[in-house]
């Protein structure tokens, strides 16, 4: 029997582990896995709800880190974690995407000399200012086995020195939860409570630092939306480090009546969200992905992205950093100018299964 701890700490993080979880249930005659919660997000709705949507069970261990410095957050979770892995001793700690507590997790795993199983390896934006990019680049460095979503992901890997043998590319296991959850999101009634008529609204999310820290560029999110709601009911599910942002600059109050904002939602109501709508702006790197599978135009306001085949294969559109360029695609796209999108290969629901075998057969 090997023991595997897998690690959940921020939002995106649970809908990676719950097909995981899932998939090493199936095995548990070989496999104990646990799952340990750094608490990076604490707020119900950032977290608790997410279990609940996702089937999760409480999780085995919860480290209560909370916010902070980047400095303060990933050393408080190092700190935590490393009493866990003392008392544990697991064969293997998997951790997934690119928040601090994936870092974090990993880099004690890593001087215990515990196997590291990154899930959603090889992802680069190749820019150095996004807290993201020093996580993927380090945790990559430091894993002993990399799956990978997309083929850009193998490349990435290759050229950073990572030895092939190490690197398996099994899919998206983002899109294992949605194709497992979206019968059931079916059944949410998110249009209903926000009043929403089918593709005839505009889906909003925006969190980046890098978007959403200045008062000049909060200021032309407001502009954009404003004008973007004259031609659609807007639903902006707003994220705390953005309201905390926009009332800091009292801006809040300038977005006009057609923008609907409301608290950040679970993962079932986004999903009937993201499903209905014509369209979506948002800096996510997750909606990039559930947008492409559902071939619903998205709108990504930043530089660059890690996910390339959204753009190249997907219904991606990558704007740069410039709410005025969203404003003037989103009227594009509103007029019926689409772009045509194919699902990228192995984004089949099967990610999980496929990681979970690979598993056993190198424990
Ligand atoms: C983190 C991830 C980011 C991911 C995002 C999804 C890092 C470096 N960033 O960013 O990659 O896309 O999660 O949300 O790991 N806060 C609350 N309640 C919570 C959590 C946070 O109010 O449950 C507030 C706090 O004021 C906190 C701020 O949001 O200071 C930012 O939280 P933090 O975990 O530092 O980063 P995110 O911006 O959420």
């Amino acid at each position: 029997m090997k023991k595997i701890i897998s690690v959940v700490g921020a939002r995106p993080n649970f809908m990676k582990v719950a097909p995981l979880h899932r998939a090493f249930l199936k095995q548990k005659d070989k496999i104990q896995h646990l799952i340990c919660h750094t608490g990076q997000h604490y707020d119900e709705n950032m977290s608790k709800i997410f279990f609940e949507d996702l089937e999760l069970p409480k999780p085995d261990f919860y480290l209560g880190v909370g916010s902070g410095s980047h400095a303060e957050q990933t050393a408080e979770v190092m700190i935590e974690f490393e009493k866990i892995l003392h008392k544990e001793k697991p064969d293997l700690v998997v951790v997934v995407g690119d928040v601090n507590s994936t870092i974090a997790c990993s880099l004690t795993a890593a001087k215990l000399h515990i196997k590291i199983a990154h899930v959603e390896a090889g992802l680069r934006s190749f820019d150095r200012e996004m807290p993201e990019e020093i996580n993927r680049v380090l945790t990559d460095q430091i894993s002993d086995y990399l799956f990978v979503t997309e083929r850009s992901g193998l490349e990435n890997l290759i050229n950073e020195g990572i030895s092939e043998e190490k690197v398996f590319f099994t899919g998206n296991v983002m899109i294992d939860s949605l194709v497992y959850f979206l019968e059931k999101a079916a059944a949410s009634d998110a249009l209903k409570k926000f009043d929403l008529l089918d593709s005839n609204y505009v889906l909003v999310t925006l969190h980046r630092p890098s978007n959403v820290d200045s008062e000049k560029q909060l200021q032309s999110i407001v502009n954009m939306l404003n004008s973007v709601s004259q031609k659609r009911k807007i639903i902006f599910p707003i994220h705390p480090r953005t309201k905390k942002n926009l009332e800091l600059y009292s801006l809040i109050n300038k977005l006009n009546s057609d923008v609907i904002l409301s608290e950040p939602i679970g993962y079932l109501d986004f999903l009937s969200l993201l499903r209905n709508t014509g369209l979506v702006i948002t800096d996510s790197g997750g909606i990039q992905e559930e947008t492409t599978y559902l071939g619903i135009q998205c709108i990504t306001v930043r530089k660059t992205t890690e996910r390339p085949i959204t753009v190249e294969k997907g219904t991606n559109h990558l704007v740069g950093d410039d709410f005025r360029m969203a404003e003037k695609t989103a009227t594009e796209i509103l007029n019926g100018r689409l772009k045509n999108g194919q699902i990228p290969d192995l984004w089949d629901g099967n990610a999980a299964d496929k990681i979970s075998e690979i598993i056993i057969a190198k424990l």
